[in-house]
């Protein structure tokens, strides 16, 4: 088992390595990817039926990493922040994220916390915010991101989506569920964050 997921860390590590962005490469370069792993129990979730279409609409240099993840889908452990009193049964039936390494992920990391989200199809993650800086890479096109006061903007596969630090964001998926990668870091790595926003935002 330990093994199976050391690989899937090195499919994650390869794909960062892999996108051209500036923010991108400087924090790979300062995550230490000699990790200990953590023994941790499967845990799936109803969300997981979206990732066999994620890994169809991956881009090619994230198919190995979203493929394995689809193989081992039900050998992780999958969590979710939020509660179905949050943003309703819909979101918590589409939602989940798995936690590759952090504090609570299953390779121990106290400084970065990094890892992947899934939403399913029209779908509205709220306008929230923490105090850990983010970055996301979508690794599906056809969603939609805005940032402080900015409205939503559509974002390709492969691109980087920068949140600042306690700066509110949301995002909305369209038709095709979502599978983002995410990287969190210069704050509290497991904080919920605090919710600003509505599940019918931008739904007008
Ligand atoms: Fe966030």
């Amino acid at each position: 088992m330990t093994i199976k997921f050391d690989e899937l860390l090195g499919q994650f590590h390869a794909y960062l390595a892999s996108v051209d962005d500036a923010l991108v490469r400087e924090a790979v370069a300062r995550i230490g990817w000699d990790m200990p792993a953590r023994a941790m129990k499967p845990h799936p979730l109803g969300c997981l039926r979206h990732l066999d279409r994620a890994a169809e609409l991956a881009p090619m240099t994230a198919k190995p990493l979203v493929q394995a993840l689809a193989r081992q889908r039900n050998d992780l452990h999958w969590g979710q922040t939020y509660s179905e009193a949050d943003f309703g049964k819909d979101f918590i039936d589409n939602y989940g994220w798995l936690e590759m390494f952090g504090t609570r992920g299953h390779f121990a990391n106290s400084e970065v916390a990094a890892g992947l989200l899934i939403l399913g199809p029209e779908i509205v993650y709220p306008d929230h915010h923490h105090i850990a800086e983010e970055i996301y890479i979508p690794l599906a096109g056809g969603t939609e991101w805005r940032m402080g006061e900015g409205g939503f903007r559509n974002r390709q596969a492969g691109e980087v989506v920068h949140h600042a630090s306690n700066v509110n964001h949301a995002m909305r998926t369209g038709k095709e569920p979502l599978l983002a990668l995410y990287i969190w870091r210069g704050g509290p790595l497991a904080q919920k964050s605090t919710i600003t926003g509505t599940a019918t935002q931008g739904r007008n």
